[in-house]
């Protein structure tokens, strides 16, 4: 079991960044990668459909004998997080927790901006992780238009810039030193929203601490991979165009992933 790969899923491209932290903290792991590219974005849909969407890729990457799953969506991981650790006998890592984690030690004034989806800031999944630390001021702010321009691959147009003004004016008026990225998909967009931001303040992901967290668990429950032999890493992509997931991927992280199986 020490030697099967972690399963990492996200709705496309996103959970790339979670899944090169994995690689980078825990070189000696093979990783099979799911990016839901037919079905992204997850955002904008109904928190149910969300709910189906990530438990059939789940259930899909059990059947190929992972030994844990990283859900490195937040939409999804607000919509299933529960279920998938009722459902699974593999231990389940998810990106709510680190997130919050990592804010909770950035912050020096207690006020922190939240960026997500349409469906994590109604899910308020962020509201109950951040419930733990009452003295925190908490602002919460949809972006509904960054997912899609990050899968087209556009991360510096000047519509982007508007669309960052315009979600981030509530944000830097409410004087938060610290903005969670509260979707795997923004640490793409790091650039624009430090520029829109300004140098004050912190910007805060959740893929080191999420790695931190694989980590801990697999080294806790003796998942470890021991065998010394090379890692292997698959990437897999719903739907027809596959193609355009390598060409992203490969613009994002480098020539790393060169090929991309179709799954489903
Ligand atoms: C999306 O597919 O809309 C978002 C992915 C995320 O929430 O991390």
């Amino acid at each position: 079991m020490s030697e099967a790969p972690i399963g990492v899923f996200d709705s496309g491209v996103g959970g790339l960044t979670v899944a090169r932290e994995i690689r980078a903290q825990l070189p000696g792991e093979s990783l099979l990668y799911v990016g839901d590219t037919e079905h992204t974005p997850y955002g904008p849909k109904p928190i149910a459909d969300v709910r189906r969407l990530s438990l059939a890729i789940l259930d899909e990457l059990v059947e190929q004998d992972v030994k844990m799953l990283v859900i490195a969506c937040n939409t999804a991981s607000a919509a299933v997080l529960r279920d998938a650790r009722e459902r699974y006998d593999v231990p389940v890592v998810e990106v709510i927790a680190p997130a919050v984690r990592a804010a909770v030690s950035a912050t020096h004034n207690n006020r922190i901006g939240v960026l997500g989806t349409e469906a994590t800031v109604s899910s308020r999944a962020y509201d109950d992780a951040f419930a733990a630390a009452p003295h925190l001021e908490i602002f919460s702010q949809a972006c509904p238009m960054f997912v899609e321009y990050v899968e087209r691959g556009d991360t510096t147009s000047p519509e982007l810039v508007r669309y960052a003004e315009e979600y981030l004016a509530p944000i830097k008026a409410a004087g938060v030193d610290t903005v969670v990225l509260g979707c795997t998909h923004y640490p793409f967009l790091k650039g624009v929203l430090g520029y829109v931001l300004g140098p004050g303040v912190r910007l805060v992901s959740s893929d080191v601490e999420t790695a931190q967290d694989v980590y801990r668990v697999l080294a806790s429950n003796g998942l470890l991979n021991s065998s010394g032999r090379a890692p292997q890493y698959s990437y897999r992509a719903t739907g027809e165009n596959t193609e355009a997931f390598v060409n992203l991927a490969g613009r994002f992280l480098g020539p790393d992933v060169r090929h991309v199986e179709r799954l489903m």
